[in-house]
């Protein structure tokens, strides 16, 4: 028998590679069938923009017209424009009909068809002039209510927060909140990787989206679900991991999903290779050290990169997560004073660094912490 690699990571994932997240997809359906919009938080690669993929094709099943545009491939206005106008059509046009038909639509946007460079027709966006920028972004935002099944459309900003990388200040913002407050009809899910920025855009009284979308917060998914995960998916391909070992790859993993998946994948790499299709602790031990070594130089740079009374704090929580940075804690890490420590504290928390799990302050990435805890 032929095997594959039952575990991806780095991109969103999917059906048998996907797992848990029942309760709150079950939550985040409630809020969208009742026409609500969602703005989704939490820490890197917790499994937002999967989780948000699986509800967008649970929703397909059911006839729901699901568009999406991440925000990270977005290099100015005209380029949204062009892509959202492009991400509507394309999974609107077997509800809405014709090309003309949309195209009647705009007043600003004129949709052409070119040819890609291997040879296939490509359908573009282009704007009339450049000077109708906002007028064209006006237009195509009110495209869903014109074009799409009212009660039954829903639309992604994958990586919201750098709509601020635009250009346009905060009119970008502003003319966005506007008109889709007047689509009771169009559910929209906002998301992305960077907390604090989302949370400015959401939660303070000054910003045009204040308030107007459900919070939801994805934490990591219960140790069990994890586990059973891994147990079922080695035994897809014929390979036994024990439930301790299986648990102990979970652990290593810190319950992050990236990284329950990226250590079972360097553990099958291990394995898949013997002539044992039982998984042994030291299998587990090569594979996770093997991992760790591809990611140091990441993991250095990103501590590098901070300043020294976040560094500090980091190691120490690296070492002993805690809920109070008294003075014995601080005497144990040789950490400064307790103002400069809850400075670092919060600038870390704001940048989902550091994470606060029942009150208690971690690192959000469990490698990040072993790195920090060897060194
Ligand atoms: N529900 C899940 N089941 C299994 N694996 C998952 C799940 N969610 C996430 N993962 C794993 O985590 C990786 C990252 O997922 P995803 O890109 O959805 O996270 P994210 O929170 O959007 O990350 P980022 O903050 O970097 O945008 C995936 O490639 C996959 O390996
Ligand atoms: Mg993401």
């Amino acid at each position: 028998m032929r095997m594959r690699n039952p575990f991806r990571y780095g991109s969103r994932v999917t059906g048998g590679a996907f797992f848990d997240r029942e309760r709150i997809i079950r939550d985040m359906l409630d809020v969208i069938d009742g026409g609500n919009n969602i703005v989704l938080y939490g820490p890197r690669r917790y499994g937002k923009s999967s989780l948000v993929g699986e509800i967008m094709s649970r929703l397909r099943g059911k006839g729901w017209v699901c568009a999406e545009v991440n925000l990270m491939d977005v290099a100015s206005l005209e380029d949204f424009v062009s892509q959202y106008a492009r991400a509507l059509y394309r999974e609107a046009s077997p509800v809405v009909g014709t090309i003309r038909h949309v195209a009647g639509l705009f007043k600003r946007v004129t949709p052409a068809v070119s040819i890609s460079d291997d040879g296939r027709p490509e359908l573009k966006f282009e704007i009339s002039s450049r000077k109708a920028g906002v007028a064209a972004l006006r237009d195509v935002l009110e495209l869903p209510a014109k074009i799409c099944p009212a009660g039954r459309t829903l639309v992604v900003f994958d990586e919201f927060q750098e709509v601020e990388s635009l250009g346009l200040g905060q009119q970008f913002e502003r003319t966005m909140r506007s008109v889709i407050q007047n689509q009771p009809d169009i559910a929209y899910v906002f998301l992305g990787s960077k907390t604090h920025m989302l949370e400015r855009m959401f939660a303070s009284p000054s910003r045009p989206f204040y308030n107007s979308a459900q919070k939801f917060m994805l934490s990591r998914p219960p140790v069990e679900e994890s586990r059973r995960f891994v147990v079922e998916r080695f035994r897809s391909v014929g390979i036994s991991i024990s439930e301790p070992l299986a648990e102990k790859v979970v652990t290593l993993a810190g319950n992050v999903p990236y990284y329950v998946q990226a250590v079972s994948s360097w553990v099958y790499g291990t394995v898949a290779g013997g002539r044992s299709k039982t998984v042994r602790s030291a299998d587990v031990d090569e594979a996770f050290h093997s991992f760790y070594a591809t990611e140091t130089i990441l993991l250095e740079s990103v501590f590098a990169s901070r300043p020294e009374s976040q560094r500090l704090l980091m190691r120490a929580l690296a070492k002993e997560p805690s809920a109070r940075f008294d003075e014995t804690y601080r005497d144990r890490h040789s950490l400064p004073s307790t103002s400069t420590v809850n400075t670092a504290l919060r600038r870390l928390v704001k940048e989902s660094i550091v994470e606060s799990q029942n009150g208690v302050y971690t690192l959000a990435d469990p490698l990040l912490a072993y790195h920090l805890a060897s060194k």
